[in-house]
């Protein structure tokens, strides 16, 4: 496959929870739209950066792509293939290529198993892939690849510190040998002080193995650096997405200005003429989602046009013919250039 082809692409994806009433007659008495309408691409060798805040539907989205959950609609391809239409071991195959890493080490690392144990359970599922004699030695492998020591296969989760609780999940991560990694915040629940580390040792792995990323995040200050290109999401969909460069230095959403405003700067002389944007209001409820728009009810430029037409997710009339940076897919009746951030 040639650098630059989708490895992945997500076609109007959507899942929808049942909210259901009563116990013995349960009643569907609506839905929570986690995810409504997700279109998205990896390429081979890229790092596709998704942000958005707590409840937007990232965490749906990361277990839809691995095939933790099955989508209520839409597809997802994996190297040309429909995996939403597979099933038992022709599903199992493709999930070998595509793993997840947990946000939390400290709830996703089962206490009672070693991490030996721990790093070599994926070999259970498909033990095609490494012969039993050989699962020690690719345990040790692993462990040494992330930094970790390789005699320390018999100790427990609780006997390291979050930094290589996290190097654990990596590992088990890396275990199948994988063409994608989908890391669900994977630093959130660290330490600053780890957080680069952590990011640093991702970009090493995705060097030395060849991977793609999905690296997901709720701020866009975690994803700068290791993301070559960045979808925002908001309420189950995709505001605007675009290369760094042009969601960092030329967004075009509202909802992405808004969230660079609360990006932290540390130089005093640029944050000084950073364009502060204060959201007004709570995220709306996935299961009562506002009409058109889904921003409009915190959006300071709405209009009666956004409460009546979903935005679609596409290049905006006004800079289609342009060249510039702000031709890029943002999902806006209104978009508009505005620099929020001074640039780097
Ligand atoms: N299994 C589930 N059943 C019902 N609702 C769910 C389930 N998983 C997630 N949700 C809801 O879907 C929405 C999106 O959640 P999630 O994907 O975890 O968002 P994020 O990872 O961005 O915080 C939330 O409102 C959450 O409560
Ligand atoms: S479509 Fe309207 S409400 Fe939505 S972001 Fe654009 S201006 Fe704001
Ligand atoms: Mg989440």
């Amino acid at each position: 496959m040639a650098p630059g082809e989708p490895l992945l692409e997500v076609r109007d994806l959507v899942k929808h929870f049942p909210l259901t009433r009563g116990v013995l007659f349960r009643k569907q008495i609506g839905a929570v739209k986690a995810v409504d309408g997700v279109s998205i691409d990896l390429r081979k060798g890229e790092t596709l950066g998704v942000v958005g805040e707590s409840g937007c539907g990232k965490s749906t989205l990361a277990r839809l792509l691995v095939g933790l959950e099955r989508p209520t609609s839409g597809r997802i391809h994996y190297r040309g293939e429909d995996i939403t239409a597979l099933s038992g071991r022709a599903l199992t195959s493709v999930r070998r290529n595509i793993q997840m890493v947990f946000q939390d080490p400290y709830t996703s690392l089962n206490p009672r198993m070693t991490v030996g144990d721990i790093v070599g359970e994926p070999y259970e599922i498909h033990p095609e892939a490494a012969p039993k004699a050989d699962r020690r030695r690719r345990v040790q492998e692993l462990l040494e690849v992330v930094g970790l020591n390789p005699e320390f296969v018999n100790r427990y989760p609780h006997q390291f510190s979050g930094g290589q609780r996290q190097r654990i999940g990596i590992a088990r991560g890396l275990a199948l040998r994988p063409e994608i990694i989908v890391a669900d915040e994977p630093v959130s629940a660290l330490d600053v002080s780890v957080q680069a580390q952590v990011v640093n040792l991702l970009e090493q792995l995705q060097d030395e193995f060849d991977l793609s990323y999905v690296f997901i995040a709720h701020d866009l200050s975690v994803v700068r650096h290791i993301s070559d290109r960045i979808a925002v999401m908001y309420l189950g969909r995709i505001a605007e997405t675009g290369t760094d460069e042009q969601i960092y230095d030329h967004p075009t959403h509202p909802y992405t200005q808004a969230l660079l405003s609360a990006v932290p700067v540390p130089d005093p002389e640029a944050r000084a003429h950073r364009d502060r944007i204060l959201l007004s209001g709570d995220v709306p409820s996935p299961a009562d989602p506002p009409s058109g728009c889904p921003f409009r009810t915190r959006c300071w430029k709405a209009r009666q046009r956004c409460a009546e037409v979903v935005p679609p997710l596409d290049v905006p009339p006004e800079f289609r013919e342009s060249t510039g940076p702000a031709h890029h897919a943002s999902a806006c009746h209104f978009a508009e250039e505005r620099h929020v951030v001074p640039s780097e």
